[in-house]
Formats: C-alpha cells, sequence, structure tokens
C-alpha cells in the first residue's frame, strides 16, 4: 500500500494509472475505521482496478462546539486495516496541504438539500463536507466513489455536485452496516458508556417500528414521528435532534406517507451525536 501525504505524489500517481488506464474506486473517510467503512472499501476492492483511500479529519465540516478535537484517530489500526482489504494508496494529507493559508473557496450545494435534517443544527457541515469531497474527487479523478448510506444526507449533497459539476464519476451507495442489536457502526460510538450504548439500541429499535407502521398502511407522518419519538423517549438518556419523514429523492416533507420515503432521525446520547435512517417503498395506492 502506497501512503502518500502530499496532493502533488498524489497526483503523479493518479496519472499514472490513468495512462495506463486503471479504473479507480475511491473511499473518501475521517479514520478510525469500522466494518462500516470496510464494506466500502471492499465494494471498490471488487469492483474496480485500483483503491484509493483518504483518511483527512476535515475541520471545515466541524461546529466551533463540536467535536473535532476529540474525533478518534488510530491511523496505526487504520493502516493495519486498510492493507488486509488491498488498498492501494491512501491518501493522508496535512491540513496546510488541503487548506493553505489562502484558501477562500466554498462549494454550497441548495438548501433545500443542505438547509433540512443535520444542515439546521450544523450549519456549516454540509458546506465543508462538499467543499472537501469536492477537491478529493478532482485529485483522485475516480471511475466510482463510494459512501455508506448511514450519512444519506451527504449522499444526495455529493451526487447533486458529481451532476451539477460533471465530475464525471459514479456515487454508489452501500448500507448501512450495524452492530447486533441494530446500532449503526460509528467512529463515535466510542464516545458512549456501556449504560448510553445499551440505551442506543433503541434508535434502531424506533426506525424498524417506523418501517413497520409504514408496511401496515400508516400513511400519516405525525404518527410515524410521534410512535418513533416515544420509543426513543424510554430512555431519558437519549436527547431527540429531529426526527423526519422525508421524500427520500428531494428531501421534501410529504403530507403523505408515499413512494420512497426516508425516516432519518438525530440524538444526542452523553458526548455522542448519533444519526440513523431508513428508506421504505411505500405503494402510493391505498393498503
Ligand atoms: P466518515 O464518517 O469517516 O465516513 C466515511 C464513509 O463511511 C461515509 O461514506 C459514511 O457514510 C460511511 N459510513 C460510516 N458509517 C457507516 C456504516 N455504519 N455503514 C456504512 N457506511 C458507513 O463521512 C465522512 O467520513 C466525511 O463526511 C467525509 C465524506 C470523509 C468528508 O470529510
Amino acid at each position: 500500500m502506497k501512503i502518500i501525504e502530499n496532493i502533488k505524489e498524489l497526483v503523479t500517481a493518479i496519472k499514472r494509472w490513468q495512462s495506463n488506464r486503471k479504473t479507480i474506486g475511491f473511499v473518501p473517510t475521517m479514520g478510525a475505521l469500522h466494518e462500516g467503512h470496510l464494506s466500502l472499501i471492499k465494494a471498490a476492492r471488487k469492483e474496480c482496478e485500483r483503491v484509493v483511500v483518504s483518511i483527512f479529519v476535515n475541520p471545515m465540516q466541524f461546529g466551533p462546539e463540536e467535536d473535532f478535537s476529540q474525533y478518534p484517530r488510530d491511523l496505526k489500526k487504520d493502516k493495519r486495516l486498510l492493507k488486509l482489504e488491498k488498498t492501494n494508496l491512501l491518501f493522508i494529507p496535512k491540513t496546510e496541504e488541503i487548506y493553505p493559508e489562502d484558501f477562500n473557496t466554498k462549494v454550497i450545494v441548495d438548501e433545500k438539500l443542505t438547509n433540512t435534517l443535520c444542515g439546521i443544527n450544523r450549519p456549516e457541515h454540509f458546506a465543508g463536507v462538499s467543499t472537501m469531497v469536492t477537491k478529493l474527487l478532482i485529485l483522485v479523478r475516480p471511475q466510482v466513489v463510494y459512501f455508506g448510506q448511514k450519512d444519506y444526507q451527504q449522499v444526495l449533497v455529493i451526487r447533486r455536485i458529481i451532476k451539477d459539476l460533471n465530475l464525471g464519476c459514479k456515487l454508489e451507495m452501500l448500507p448501512t452496516s450495524r452492530e447486533t442489536d441494530g446500532l449503526a457502526k460509528s467512529s463515535r460510538n466510542t464516545y458512549l458508556s456501556s449504560e448510553e450504548r445499551q440505551a442506543a439500541a433503541n434508535i434502531y429499535k424506533a426506525l424498524k417500528l417506523a418501517e413497520s407502521m409504514l408496511q401496515v398502511g400508516e400513511r400519516n407522518p405525525k404518527e410515524v414521528i410521534e410512535a418513533v419519538r416515544k420509543t426513543l423517549r424510554v430512555e431519558s438518556s437519549i436527547e431527540i435532534e429531529y426526527i423526519a419523514t422525508k421524500n427520500a429523492e428531494t428531501l421534501e416533507d410529504l403530507n403523505v406517507l408515499a413512494g420512497k420515503v426516508l425516516v432519518a432521525l438525530a440524538v444526542k446520547l452523553g458526548k455522542a451525536r448519533l444519526i440513523d435512517n431508513i428508506i421504505v417503498e411505500v405503494p402510493s395506492g391505498s393498503v
């Protein structure tokens, strides 16, 4: 596995692969890798001739009160895992390399996608993600870039950028990888105490309840949201940031739950802010 820290060397390595017509699969990450990340890397390994992974805890996507400085970092372990997955190139840039002192650009995606769900309490977050990922896609020029459904709003935002800016790569979304009790794997799960970790199982339980309500014919968003809220409230340590049902393509609100429905939530649990979602195909006709 080639480990590269600067942009010049990265561009040289990519150019060499391009001139040899190698297909490149790319997985951008912030490190502290877990099975969720590895599922993306495995898909890239299967589908592409060269696999590039980046690890960069991107300061631009963290708010001033957020966990940038505490965000888990374990480069030694990450490198070991990436070698096992036969990653060809690991890009681990320094902050100055990505954001030189005179850096002065922001990639902003339409507010219909970014001023809702996580964007409400994290107003700068998606501009930070968008700017960083655009920069990486321009440098790596992959045929396929891999993202997880766990950060579904992020997927829609990046998909929009790829289309609008003609970045010419395919975005592949992979399912959320979960613990046995359903909790979505996340680098931030390490913040949870053992009691909080137990309480966190209610997050997926609540989403599964929403799914079964939709499956048996519930079409009223208020009813579904209230049932999710009640399930989460069983655990007093869970503080709800939002619970929402949306059109999964546009993130618009729905008066009647039909079509491709996103049920998404964000909660605070101790020091961790956790997000999760499910997408349910709801037939438009009556049940
Ligand atoms: P990070 O949180 O490290 O996630 C990197 C990728 O792994 C994202 O596509 C995310 O959706 C995916 N992922 C995380 N947990 C997952 C799980 N349980 N199952 C499946 N996939 C999962 O997302 C970011 O980093 C950053 O915003 C980034 C895109 C790197 C830009 O800085």
